[in-house]
């Protein structure tokens, strides 16, 4: 199957995911800037990667204008973000992404990332310090936002090869 894998990444997580995924499956593998020039009608699958932004997948209007242009392809869109992937929310926050037609034709994925402050944005280093000072300032914080908030004020990676397989494995369908 002709595939293509698509990503928009900021600090490296997303794309080192399409490589791994573009690597396994045979498949072409292009930044969005570049994609966007692509005329992708020869492609059977389009799988698109992006990072999680406050909830949503950056870019995902992109990926979700081109749904019905795409019809009879197979259609994969993935998240990384900084979330384990054990995080029972993370399923609806993918399908919020997505109305219900569209969530039809395509199969969403996640796949942890981490946090790399040394090659994020101003903006996206400021967005965090606002974020975590407003969890910091929370008086009564559960075990679970206490430990989000170790986590999250230094850089880490919990990405692993391992979480492509679910993609790889719906691509062989
Ligand atoms: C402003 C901002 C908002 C974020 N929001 C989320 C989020 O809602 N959920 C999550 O799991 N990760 C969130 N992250 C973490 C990124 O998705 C994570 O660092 C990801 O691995 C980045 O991928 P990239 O290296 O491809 O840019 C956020 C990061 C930033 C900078």
């Amino acid at each position: 199957m002709k595939t293509i894998v698509i990503y928009n990444s900021q600090t490296g997580f997303t794309k080192r995911y399409a490589e791994w995924i573009a690597e396994a499956a045979g498949a072409d593998c292009l930044a969005l800037t570049d994609a966007k020039k692509k005329d992708l009608t020869a492609y059977e699958a389009i799988v698109f990667g992006s990072w999680a932004c406050a909830g949503s997948i950056s870019k995902i209007s992109w990926f979700k204008g081109n749904i019905d242009k795409w019809a009879g392809k197979k259609l994969i869109a993935f998240c990384v973000g900084a979330s384990p992937i054990d995080t029972p929310e993370i399923d609806m926050a993918l399908k919020r992404n997505f109305n219900e037609p569209a969530l039809k034709k395509v199969k969403t994925f996640y796949c942890p990332g981490g946090f790399r402050y040394e090659k994020m944005s101003t903006s996206s280093k400021f967005m965090m310090k606002i974020f975590i000072k407003t969890l910091n300032a929370k008086k009564n914080k559960t075990e679970e936002e206490q430990t989000m908030i170790k986590m999250i004020s230094s850089s880490y990676d919990i990405s692993d090869k391992k979480y492509i397989e679910p993609i790889l494995q719906y691509l062989k369908r």
